[in-house]
């Protein structure tokens, strides 16, 4: 049967790294709370030529080059993000036209931190439809441009940066062979950003605190570790695994407390998680994708393994996904 498989991945991170020291200046905090209470150390923050699109098409340039696919081949570019470069067009036709990939559609999708697992499963669902598809799917963000740097809760945990992946159709079994997806839209107010403010005095609202990320990170913490819990332990066992199956772990970067709770209730051991959030923060739809591309890099990712990931974020949106590498 048809599966879709990763062909080639590529990341693009900004220049300017903000540490924990820097932001010691910014806000009333320390470096030891911020990396103790999230393992986070250092955060990449986007400059001037660094906007959400230009990292996302460098990194999907890299993808292209260790696949050896002309970009005239892609039928297909989905760019996964909460920090788009406009409302209007989607991020996805920004890349398409710097690539000149032009025998591509492109669209965007909001699945917050969830969004390029989210996006795998769509286009493994393309790909089952239509075997031959060439796949450019992207998960981008610049969130310094939606965190209020004003407010310790929330500013120091997160980072921009962009990572992508090639997919098409194989059948030699390897590829994606299993995902459990899920949303719970009535806890959206756990951890949300905002629209800028309505032009239309009728339609503006009158609890609109500002658009940049707010979150309860007591609540989000304790829905983090329990969901992605079920939905990995669902779907292994939906394909008779166990945890003892996985070669690979690669969860969403958010928060090291987050993944020590997991990694416990999972009982897998520290070797087989991939965890770089010290160095990036949390880069939302883009954490995946760029510690798959890292992973990859240092050669983490061995032929025939089985790659676990697991994610969640606003919405709320959570899920795990299966693919043999
Ligand atoms: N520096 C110093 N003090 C801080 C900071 C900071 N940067 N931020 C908050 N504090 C203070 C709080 O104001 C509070 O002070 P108070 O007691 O005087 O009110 C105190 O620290 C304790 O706050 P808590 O919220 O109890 O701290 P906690 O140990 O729970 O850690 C944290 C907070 C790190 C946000 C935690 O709740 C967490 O990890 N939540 C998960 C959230 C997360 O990872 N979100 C990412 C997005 S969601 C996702 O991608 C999965």
């Amino acid at each position: 049967m048809t599966k879709a498989v990763i062909l080639g991945t590529g990341s693009c991170l900004p220049e300017r790294t903000l540490t924990n020291t820097d932001l010691e200046r910014m806000v009333e905090t320390t470096d030891e709370w911020i990396a103790s209470r999230t393992g986070i150390r250092n955060r990449r923050i986007a400059g001037k030529n660094e906007q959400n699109y230009q990292l996302a098409t460098k990194a999907a340039r890299r993808a292209l080059a260790v696949t050896g696919i002309d970009v005239e081949e892609l039928n297909l570019i989905i760019v996964a993000t909460i920090s788009p470069h406009m409302i209007m067009p989607s991020t996805a036709c920004f890349v398409q036209a710097e690539l000149g990939a032009v025998n591509a559609f492109a669209y965007d999708i909001n699945a917050a931190c969830a969004g390029f697992t989210y996006g795998l499963d769509l286009a493994s669902n393309y790909i089952q439809n239509r075997p031959d598809m060439k796949i450019l799917l992207i998960g981008a963000e610049t969130l310094s441009a939606r965190v209020n740097w004003e407010d310790r809760n929330t500013c120091v945990l997160f980072g921009d940066g962009a990572g992508a992946v090639i997919l098409t159709g194989s059948n030699d079994g390897r590829g994606i062979f299993g995902s459990s997806l899920h949303a719970d839209g009535k806890l959206w107010n756990l951890l949300c950003m905002d629209s800028p403010q309505s032009l239309n005095p009728e339609l503006q609202r009158d609890e609109w605190q500002g658009a940049h990320i707010r979150m309860n990170g007591g609540d989000i913490f304790k829905h983090a570790v329990r969901l992605m819990e079920d939905a990995v332990t669902s779907l292994l066992r939906k394909h008779d695994l166990t945890i003892d199956d996985i070669g690979l772990m690669i969860p969403h970067q958010a928060n090291i407390r987050i993944l020590k709770n997991l990694k416990e209730r999972l009982g897998i051991p520290e070797e087989k998680v991939f965890i770089n959030l010290s160095d990036y923060g949390n880069t939302s739809a883009a954490s995946i994708p760029i510690a798959l591309d890292e992973a990859h890099r240092l050669g983490r990712l061995v032929r025939g393994d089985i790659v676990l990931l697991c994610t969640f974020g606003g919405g709320l949106t959570w899920g795990s996904l299966l693919m043999r590498w």
